[in-house]
């Protein structure tokens, strides 16, 4: 945080480079760094690199969020989301660019999403819940957001190991 390159609207992705080595090298430097750092998403601006490709990779054994979710490694390219419904419910959300803190943030609970694969296929896919959360957040990092921008009231902002020792317990 801090980072200029996190508060830079990220370019669009060239559809003729997906594949390349450049493109290969990109995608195992985010799966890298995500699986180094334990999180469960990684946009190409944390790494510095100011394009709009996202990771994502939720292992099942996953319970820091409270939801028996998964997704395998997938990656997103220019993706767009279109909200479906704008009923919103908070999660307490966590990022790699803002080390040590936990945020509860409000957002809308069902999307539509359309976006290039790994292999530059045009896919569509419609999320739910907390998997509509965590897009939500990797992709504000495309368009220069942190989830920090969306806490709207500060006393839902927590340090991590106050968060796991009190908030869970609520
Ligand atoms: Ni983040």
């Amino acid at each position: 945080m801090g980072h200029p390159t996190l508060r830079t609207i990220a370019d669009v992705y060239p559809v003729d480079r997906i594949g390349s080595v450049e493109f290969n090298e990109l995608i195992t430097d985010l799966r890298d760094t995500l699986a180094a750092s334990g999180g469960i998403g990684l946009a190409a601006p944390q790494i510095n690199i100011s394009s709009k490709v996202v990771v994502i990779e939720i292992p099942v054994e996953e319970t820091r969020y409270d939801q028996a979710i998964s997704m395998p490694f997938s990656v997103f390219v220019n993706p767009r989301i279109e909200v479906i419904n704008q009923e919103q419910q908070g999660y307490w959300e966590g990022c790699l660019s803002v080390p040590g803190l936990r945020g509860k943030v409000y957002r809308p609970q069902h999307i539509a999403l359309e976006y290039l694969d790994q292999n530059g296929d045009a896919q569509q896919m419609e999320l739910q819940g907390f998997l509509a959360t965590v897009f939500q957040h990797e992709f504000d990092h495309l368009h220069g957001k942190l989830y920090l921008d969306h806490v709207r009231d500060t006393t839902q902002l927590s340090f991590e190991a106050e968060f796991l020792e009190f908030e869970l317990d609520r």
